[in-house]
């Protein structure tokens, strides 16, 4: 009796393990500023306005960035300042607003330069990666780089097993998504436009989520 008591508590156990829901998300490689719950929503960087050294070199063929999700559902967006002190001037988008499903490590593989970035061996400059963490705003998180030619000495990527870059229509239907792997109904769902990324990347960067921008988070 007592054996049978016992293992029948442990798949209650295991739902008992609520996801945690205020440490929103990490950036763990490139090596961040910082991370601050607090401060997280406050455009740029989650707060953090001083560039960190030592500067974490990046290829300039491109590279991983690993982040930690404490969500279970994000969506996740990429930007890129040129300079040694660029301030809020994110002006390229490295990766278009994706989304994605699962907890813990997720890597976004080979995230590469924009063409036409004027950029050689030596540039310093800042990636922030967004996520909609919060429903009604954006969290933060920046690394200071310098690019170079050579490339990684380790792979800095890992995903958590369950972690998954899901489709998800631009309106926002949370049916579309529900089962992951590409099962929509009806057409598929066509990759953000350029012109998408940018009124999303605007919403988030000024801080105010307008209409435009509401619809794509
Ligand atoms: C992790 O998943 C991302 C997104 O699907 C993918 O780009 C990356 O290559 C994966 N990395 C590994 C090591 O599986
Ligand atoms: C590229 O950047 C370098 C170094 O900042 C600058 O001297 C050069 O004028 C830039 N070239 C273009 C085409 O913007
Ligand atoms: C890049 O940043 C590092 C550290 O902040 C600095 O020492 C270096 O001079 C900068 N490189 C250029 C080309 O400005
Ligand atoms: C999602 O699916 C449910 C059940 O099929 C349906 O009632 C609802 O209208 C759908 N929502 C959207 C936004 O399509």
């Amino acid at each position: 009796m007592f054996f049978s008591t016992t293992t029948s508590l442990l798949p209650i156990l295991t739902l008992l393990l609520a996801p945690p829901t205020t440490a929103h998300f990490t950036l763990d490689w490139p090596t961040a500023r910082g991370f601050d719950d607090a401060q997280a929503t406050s455009f740029p960087c989650g707060g953090f306005n001083n560039v960190k050294t030592p500067r974490t070199d990046f290829p300039l063929s491109g590279g991983p960035l690993q982040l930690n999700m404490h969500h279970p559902r994000t969506r996740v967006a990429v930007y890129l300042a040129l300079g040694n002190d660029p301030g809020s001037s994110f002006n390229y988008v490295l990766l278009p607003q994706l989304t994605q499903t699962g907890l813990g490590d997720f890597c976004l593989g080979h995230v590469n330069l924009p063409s036409g970035v004027n950029v050689t061996a030596g540039t310093n400059a800042t990636i922030q990666v967004v996520t909609n963490g919060d429903p009604d705003g954006g969290l933060y998180q920046c690394a200071d780089v310098t690019f170079t030619n050579a490339a990684l000495s380790e792979s800095h990527c890992n995903n958590n097993t369950n972690v998954k870059v899901v489709t998800e229509n631009m309106q926002g239907n949370p049916n579309a998504s529900a089962s992951g792997t590409g099962t929509t109904s009806g057409s598929p769902s066509p990759s953000p436009s350029n012109a998408a990324a940018h009124v999303t990347a605007a919403g988030w960067l000024l801080g105010a989520v307008g209409a435009a921008g509401m619809a794509l988070l």
